[in-house]
């Protein structure tokens, strides 16, 4: 059976529902052949966006960003450079979104315009009579998302794929915000700035949900023939991510709220921008890490700028601990001049932990099926001989086919991987190993300890890491280059490094460096290689590396609650009462430390259930819903104890909570639907099954990895949890030409 590489964290006890007759009513439809779907007939689908009246704004109607240059100098030149502007010209958008206008025909590309060049859409350009049947659609093409279309947003939905509202802009409006439409002079705009400001600005631009309209994407069935296939969210992973607040499971939790701006658009210098404050304006440079389209235009300065956001503390690596092969023992908390009692000729395994610190999202949070970003590990002794060797690019450009690199891989209905991100085919995400926000990953290699390492006594061996980004595959930056005739070579950014030497055990060496990092940096390193552990279901290491945190962090709460999790889990599947005693015990402590911890309590209220107290882990889990309205964990686990406990009006409020954050989540629909069932509400009860029907995952498409793994065994290695990378790594054939799914 296929099994998803990254089991949600927080599934703990699901209790037994009795769903069972309904699901397996609907659980026997089997997958049809695709069919091609006709043309939409909506005007605007199968994209959510749509105008205040329903109906087409002209092209003319909207500015061009040269209406806003004299008075917004800075913006103007931000944007210009920035991925909003080149959206919907930058030829690695251009040459995906092609295939389907040759493919399929204009009206489909309806989905894809409307966040990368909404004009286009708005204004009619993307129909079967308009007189331009390929990009460039009209004479805004160039601007993509240009001003006048974010700043005449009036609504946001949480639904994502353009879920907007837009209105047709204006530079001035009334005092009740009615909007006064014409090509007004500089001087009546600066005669009436307070006009201005409502005509372009409303609060709604200044919240993460209005990012997420074209930050969640998904494949609907008017795209696909099929059914709604989740793309990316980068708004939902924030959401539950410990930057929003909004979430109590977070590992790591920001000191303060930070929404997409405060990464995205942070406040810099301005001299010349009428909108400037005290010197400092909102950045419309929307750093984030595409290098490859302001590489395309020449843009270097957004090309300097984005290698250096990418390299600013965003991911760290970590050479945390070695594993003798021979014994299975651990030696930890590696450092430079460790002194290790290794026997010549030994394998070693080093384990690397790669944490997400900074994106307050997965890492990488959006197309994933695209981007190349691998570890790359070396092991050399002081004659500079290479023990081993993982993630170098070959002489051609290409990545060493056996690194460790994180990506998803899109499946079409035959199993054959998608390489020019036709989501409009896309039938199973058969692998994704995005880092989430705040957790890590152990990445493992292996090498042999040289045989003379004990008879010259101080030799070293040096292992180094690193991270690294580079916007595009080699393959996908090929295939849009030779169409595009060009030559480029996209950067490859370094966003982590670590290297440490280590030397046998001898007198001569020393008693051997004390580690003098902190206890705080200490009981990090430890908290994150738990975080890994825990995220390859090690849980019984991971929770010995999250008490060993607690030790030496004796304060914190939290690495006493992460324990606690590692051995519910372990529970889960050893049935051993005793690990739910240790979990309380250590829920105890840090609820002593800290009686108000959100998520000791969470984690408490978890544990009361599967002691069989439901009642009193409905009542913990209702208070923490107080107080977290928007944490939807929180709202499942409730709705489930409470449907367990037969409440269910208390059940369905819980689990339409889930449905104001994300509108998509079929498993609060699953309940819904019976719910609504049985209170008689019968037009609902249809209308959740429904979602549920489309949304859920589709029992057949494992079927389709697992014909994708048994034709590529070197990727179900890679799948495999806890996987070493050494000298005999099979290598990963390239999935291009016949192994890929065609362009169509
Ligand atoms: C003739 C000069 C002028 C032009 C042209 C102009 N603006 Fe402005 N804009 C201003 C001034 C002045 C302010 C207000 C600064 C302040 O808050 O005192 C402003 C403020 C803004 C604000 C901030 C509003 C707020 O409440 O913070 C936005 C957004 C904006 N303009 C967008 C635009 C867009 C988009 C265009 C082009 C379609 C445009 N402006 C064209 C002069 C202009
Ligand atoms: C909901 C909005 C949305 C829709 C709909 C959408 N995209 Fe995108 N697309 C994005 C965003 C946002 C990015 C940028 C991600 C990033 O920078 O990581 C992107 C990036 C891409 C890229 C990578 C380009 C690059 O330079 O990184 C390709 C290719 C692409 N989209 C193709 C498509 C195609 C084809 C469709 C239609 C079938 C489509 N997109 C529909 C929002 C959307
Ligand atoms: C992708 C959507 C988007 C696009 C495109 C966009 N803006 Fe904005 N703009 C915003 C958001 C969001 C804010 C609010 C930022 C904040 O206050 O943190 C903003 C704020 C502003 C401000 C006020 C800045 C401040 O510090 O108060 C001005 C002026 C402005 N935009 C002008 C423009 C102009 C001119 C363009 C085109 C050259 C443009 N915007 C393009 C989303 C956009
Ligand atoms: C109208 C749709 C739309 C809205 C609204 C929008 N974006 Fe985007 N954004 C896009 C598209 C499309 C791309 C990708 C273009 C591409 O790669 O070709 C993008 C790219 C980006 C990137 C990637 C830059 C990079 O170098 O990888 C960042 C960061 C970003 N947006 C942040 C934001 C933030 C923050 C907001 C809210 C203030 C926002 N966007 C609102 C459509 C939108
Ligand atoms: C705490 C900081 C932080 C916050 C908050 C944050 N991001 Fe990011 N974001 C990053 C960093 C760092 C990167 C670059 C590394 C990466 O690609 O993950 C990034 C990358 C991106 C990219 C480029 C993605 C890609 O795959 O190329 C997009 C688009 C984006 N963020 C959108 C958003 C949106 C939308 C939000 C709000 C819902 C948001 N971010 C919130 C830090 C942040």
């Amino acid at each position: 059976m296929y099994i998803p590489r990254r089991p949600p964290l927080l599934f703990l006890f699901l209790a037994a529902v009795s769903l069972a007759g309904w699901i397996s009513s609907v659980s026997g439809d089997s997958i049809k052949r695709r069919p091609i779907p006709s043309p939409p007939k909506e005007l605007f689908s199968p994209s959510n966006a749509s105008t205040e009246n329903g109906e087409l704004i002209p092209v003319e109607q909207f500015f061009s960003a040269k209406r806003c240059l004299v008075c917004h100098q800075d913006t103007h030149a931000a944007w210009s450079e920035s991925l909003h502007r080149n959206a919907a010209r930058e030829p690695f958008y251009r040459e995906s979104a092609d295939i389907l206008l040759r493919t399929r025909g204009i009206e489909f590309t309806r989905h894809c315009e409307s966040c990368h060049t909404p004009i286009a859409l708005f204004s009619g350009a993307l129909s079967k009579n308009a007189p331009r049947q390929q990009a460039p659609f009209t004479s805004l093409d160039d601007e993509g998302v240009t001003c006048t279309v974010c700043h005449s947003i009036t609504e946001a939905r949480l639904n994502g794929t353009g879920s907007f509202t837009i209105r047709r802009p204006a530079l001035l409006a009334k005092e009740d915000g009615t909007p006064i439409f014409g090509n007004f002079t500089d001087e009546q705009i600066l005669a009436d700035i307070p006009g201005h400001k409502r005509a372009v600005m409303r609060p709604l631009l200044r919240t993460p949900e209005f990012c997420a309209t074209c930050h969640k994407v998904d494949a609907p069935p008017d795209l696909n023939g099929y059914k709604h296939m989740r793309g990316f969210s980068a708004y939902d992973e924030w959401q539950q991510s410990g930057a929003s607040h909004e979430s109590v499971s977070p590992y790591y939790r920001a000191e303060q709220r930070v929404d997409c701006r405060g990464c995205h658009m942070p406040k810099i210098e301005s001299l010349n921008d009428r909108a400037a404050k005290n010197g400092v304006i909102a950045s419309h440079q929307w750093l984030g890490a595409n290098t490859a389209a302001p590489l395309f235009y020449g843009q270097m300065k957004q090309v300097k700028l984005t290698e250096e956001f990418l390299r600013s503390q965003v991911i760290s690596a970590d050479i945390f601990a070695l594993k003798r092969e021979s014994t299975g023992e651990t030696l930890p908390e590696v450092t430079t001049g460790s002194q290790l009692a290794l026997s010549p000729g030994e394998e070693i395994t080093a384990e690397v932990v790669v944490a997400n610190r900074k994106a307050a999202h997965s890492f990488a949070p959006e197309v994933r099926d695209l981007y190349e970003i691998w570890v790359a590990f070396e092991a050399v002794d002081d004659q500079g001989k290479t023990l081993m060797r993982s993630g170098f690019i070959k002489p051609d450009g290409m990545l060493d086919d056996s690194a460790h690199i994180y990506k998803a891989i899109l499946l079409d209905e035959d199993a054959k991987p998608i390489t020019r991100h036709q989501i409009w085919l896309t039938t199973v995400v058969a692998y994704n190993n995005a880092i989430p926000a705040g957790r890590s990953d152990v990445v493992r290699f292996r090498f042999r300890v040289p045989k003379n390492w004990k008879r010259a006594n101080s030799r070293a061996i040096t292992l180094k890491t690193t991270v690294n980004y580079r916007r595009f595959t080699q393959e996908y930056t090929n295939y849009v280059l030779k169409r595009q005739g060009r030559k480029l070579t996209l950067p490859i950014v370094r966003m982590a490094e670590n290297e440490v030497k280590i030397l046998p055990m001898s007198a001569k060496n020393g008693a051997g460096k004390k580690d003098r990092t902190t206890k705080d940096v200490q009981a990090r390193r430890w908290n994150d290689y738990g975080i890994a552990l825990l995220e390859q279901a090690q849980y019984g290491p991971a929770a010995e590396a999250f008490r060993r945190s607690a030790e030496l962090n004796p304060s914190d709460p939290n690495p006493l609650v992460s324990a606690a999790i590692a051995e519910m889990k372990t529970e889960r599947f050893g049935l051993d009462r005793n690990q739910l005693a240790k979990a309380a015990e250590l829920l105890d402590a840090a609820l002593k430390l800290d009686p108000n911890n959100p998520r000791a309590r969470y984690i408490h209220a978890l544990l009361l259930r599967s002691l069989n107290k439901s009642v009193e882990a409905a009542s913990e889990l209702a208070k923490l819903a107080q107080e977290y309205p928007r944490d939807r964990e929180v709202a499942r686990q409730l709705g489930q104890t409470l449907y367990t406990l037969g409440r269910i009006a208390e059940a369905r409020v819980a689990f339409e909570a889930i449905i104001n954050v994300d509108p998509t989540d079929f498993g609060a629909y699953q309940f819904l639907s019976p719910i609504y069932q049985s209170e008689g509400q019968t037009e609902k009860a249809d209308y959740a099954r429904g979602r549920y029907l489309q949304w859920r995952d589709d029992p057949i498409a494992s079927s389709i990895a697992a014909r994708f793994f048994a034709a590529h065994p070197q990727w179900a290695d890679e799948r495999i949890l806890a996987h070493t990378h050494d000298g005999d790594s099979p290598p990963r054939p390239v999935l291009t030409g016949s192994l890929a799914a065609p362009d169509k």
